[in-house]
């Protein structure tokens, strides 16, 4: 199985950022947390993160063809992206959001999600753990398919 795990804007700055919404680990160890992850279920992971909208939808574009399953955190952009949602619609590659915070519970603003509407299921508010929980939720949609 192929994975893509793309984050959005800012994720980048994770233990920098607002360590009482985000906690204190850093986008590496992230990046870490998901590759032992990986490692154990024989999953094939590559990664992409950017603070550009354009950016995700052009490395969404390149999965076509190329990978299994994608595990994403649009960040800010889950809240304004059309072309992020457009982008999973044109690919059709099954896909899980995440978000390390619980975004009902937090600002009206962050209960929209627009990519929410091309996801399997979204994942929030358990951090790193539910990059996990969408991973393995994939590995097994793949597996029934
Ligand atoms: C986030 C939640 C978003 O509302 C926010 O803009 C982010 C991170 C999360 O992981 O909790 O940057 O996606």
């Amino acid at each position: 199985m192929k994975l893509l795990v793309i984050n959005g804007p800012n994720i980048n700055f994770l233990g920098i950022r607002e360590k009482e919404i985000y906690g204190t680990q850093t986008y590496d160890s992230l990046l870490e947390y998901i590759r032992n992850i990986c490692g154990k279920e024989n999953i094939d992971v590559s990664f992409f993160q950017s603070n550009h909208e354009g950016a995700i939808v052009d490395a969404i574009q390149d999965a076509y063809g190329k990978t299994d399953a994608i595990v994403i955190n649009p960040a800010a952009y889950t809240h304004t992206s059309v072309a992020i949602l457009d982008a999973l619609k044109a690919v059709s590659i099954p896909a899980v959001e995440v978000h390390l915070s619980d975004v009902s519970a937090r600002e009206e603003f962050r209960r929209l999600s627009y990519v929410s509407l091309a996801c399997l299921k979204t994942v929030k508010g358990k951090g790193f753990e539910g990059y996990r929980d969408a991973i393995l939720f994939l590995k097994e949609y793949l597996r029934e398919k």
